[in-house]
């Protein structure tokens, strides 16, 4: 049987994206593309040196969301994946994205809580003893789509420094995890 395929989207570092790759990629799924809207994404470079091709797709060339957006879904819906996925993708999607493309995210904490941008700092800084990681489906409101997989972890003694390393430890564990069990669920 041929394996599923699925584009990767990303703004900047990339760290999920190049372990995604890593982890997946001619294994268990197609990485048939990745697309940045940031020509100065660090990702970039890492998915080329893995042999992924990335397309650049510069929102400041769009004069609204709708028409970024717009152009994004025909590029996905030219490679036929069978799943988008969202790693670390700064864009607030419309609905001409959420109503078409089937695609999950990663958010670097327990959702419902701490929804939106600066996620990850609003979280250390929170009083709560546990921070955590969430993947889940992408619809219109922000971070407010179906939770796939959740994982937690104690954070009470820990700085920012080691709580943002353990974030994205929890993550390069969860997300590949999250992606096949969203590919081989129907
Ligand atoms: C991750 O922490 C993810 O949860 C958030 O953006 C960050 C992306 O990091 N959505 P990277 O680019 O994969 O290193």
């Amino acid at each position: 049987m041929s394996l599923k395929k699925i584009v990767i989207l990303f703004s900047g570092e990339g760290t999920n994206l190049e372990n995604l790759i890593q982890k997946l990629h001619q294994k268990s799924v197609m990485v048939v593309g990745a697309i940045t809207n940031n020509p100065d994404a660090k990702g970039i470079q890492k998915a080329e040196n893995l042999g992924v091709a990335v397309t650049i797709l510069n929102h400041k060339a769009f004069n609204s969301r709708e028409a970024f957006d717009t152009k994004l879904v025909e590029i996905i819906q030219n490679l036929k994946v069978d799943l988008t996925v969202l790693a670390g993708f700064m864009r607030i999607l419309t609905p001409i994205f959420t109503d078409q493309i089937k695609a999950i995210n990663i958010h670097p904490s327990l959702l419902p809580l701490f929804k939106g941008a600066n996620a990850l700092e609003r979280s250390f800084e929170s009083e709560m003893k546990v921070g955590g990681i969430s993947v889940h489906e992408v619809v219109t409101e922000i971070d407010g789509g179906k939770i796939i997989m959740q994982e937690c972890f104690d954070k009470s003694d820990m700085d920012f420094e080691t709580f943002k390393k353990r974030i994205h430890k929890s993550e390069h564990v969860l997300f590949p995890n999250a992606v096949m069990k969203v590919l081989t669920s129907h």
